[in-house]
């Protein structure tokens, strides 16, 4: 059966969309792949002619999900708590949540997090857009470090080439090492973290 790496945050525009894209394309190198948005309108479905290599999924039902015959499925899902995400989640094999340094975007982690520890699944938070020499990210590590779900060491910046990464396919197609290095950072770390 299909690993499955869910990305939730009830934040809108916390990088849910865009790592998940970053990470299928990563993953796509030595696995099968598929990227399921569980946001019928959500933004993913939009891109999908602009990834034209990625296998991309919309379906909301878990039983369909967990069906699908590959390797890896990277489930987006939308900036709200959905009725569906407990059992989405406990069938997850790990949960990311990206969020922002920000500190309401921190306050508002806790909810996400709740459910997490509900459904005993393995997850890691990914601080994401992280602003350079912010003197705010200190402060917001030490919150996060004591939240019950581990903050990942990978740290992805806030980057021009992330940003642009839909409209480049993707940040490993595109021309900054800084950006693939942090990406590649981040899918080891899942890799570990799974595997342990
Ligand atoms: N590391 C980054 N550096 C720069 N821009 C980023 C980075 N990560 C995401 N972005 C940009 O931030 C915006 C929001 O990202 P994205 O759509 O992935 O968030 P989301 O959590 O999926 O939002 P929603 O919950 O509304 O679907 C996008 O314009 C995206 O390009
Ligand atoms: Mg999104």
């Amino acid at each position: 059966m299909a690993k499955i790496i869910t990305l939730a945050h009830q934040k809108g525009g916390v990088g849910k969309s865009t790592l998940a894209i970053n990470l299928a394309l990563t993953f796509q190198d030595q696995l099968s792949v598929a990227l399921v948005d569980t946001d019928l309108q959500g933004s993913l479905y939009h891109l999908r002619e602009e990834f034209p290599a990625l296998t991309l999924i919309g379906s909301d039902q878990l039983k369909e999900i967990q069906q699908l015959a590959y390797d890896l499925v990277i489930v987006d899902t939308p900036p709200y708590l959905s009725n569906r995400l407990p059992e989405l989640f406990k069938h997850s094999d790990f949960i990311l949540v990206p969020t922002k340094a920000g500190f309401f975007d921190v306050m508002a982690i806790r909810s996400t997090l709740a459910l997490i520890q509900e459904a005993q699944v393995k997850a890691g938070i990914v601080l994401n857009m992280v602003k350079p020499r912010s003197g705010l990210t200190q402060d917001v590590t030490e919150l996060l470090e004591n939240m019950g779900t581990p903050l990942l060491q990978t740290k992805v910046h806030d980057r021009v080439s992330i940003a642009r990464s839909s409209i480049t396919g993707g940040i490993l197609n595109g021309h900054d090492p800084k950006a693939k290095a942090e990406l590649m950072a981040l899918a080891e770390e899942i890799v570990e973290r799974l595997a342990n």
